[in-house]
């Protein structure tokens, strides 16, 4: 079983009650990387959300890094929410500790205790909001420059 203190600490399980936090660390199992490995791969079937640990991850699609994500962060939730395939492919930067929890674990635990799921579910919701806030963010700064170079060219 993983150590429960490097689990207790993860955002996305700080409001667990022990319980729920014994079960969630008996479904699933931690994973380590040395850097440059590849976790997930875009286009394969994503079947379990990973939550950092300790280390840090690239998100990428090929040469294109969409972002990185460091400990108390999670990825694979996108392929949860929806059944479709990994939507980008996920490196290890450096050695990296992660607690891997299969999505029917997760589902099966989700339809035993509401209560997990909205605990769950809430922080996942926040995660995607704070990924858009910053999607939108660059998307306003790629606006403004090609509205800067289009000027600088007449
Ligand atoms: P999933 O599609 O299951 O597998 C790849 C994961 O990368 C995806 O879930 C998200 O967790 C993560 N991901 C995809 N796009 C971004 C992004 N723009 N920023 C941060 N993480 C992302």
């Amino acid at each position: 079983m993983p150590n429960p203190t490097l689990l207790e600490r993860h955002p996305l399980l700080v409001n667990l009650t022990g319980e729920q936090l014994e079960r969630v660390s008996r479904a699933g199992d931690v994973e380590s990387y040395n850097p440059n490995e590849q976790i997930v791969v875009e286009g394969s079937h994503g079947d379990a959300l990973f939550l950092i640990l300790w280390g840090q991850v690239a998100v990428h699609r090929g040469n294109q890094t969409f972002g990185t994500l460091g400990a108390g962060e999670f990825f694979g939730e996108m392929s949860l929410v929806e059944p479709a395939p990994r939507s980008a492919t996920v490196t290890s930067m450096q050695a990296t500790f992660l607690f891997r929890l299969p999505h029917d674990a997760l589902r099966d635990m989700i339809a035993e205790d509401p209560n997990v799921a909205s605990v769950l579910l809430v922080q996942v919701v926040k995660t995607l909001s704070e990924r858009l806030r910053r999607a939108n963010s660059m998307l306003s700064s790629v606006d403004l420059l090609a509205d800067w170079l289009a000027g600088s060219m007449v």
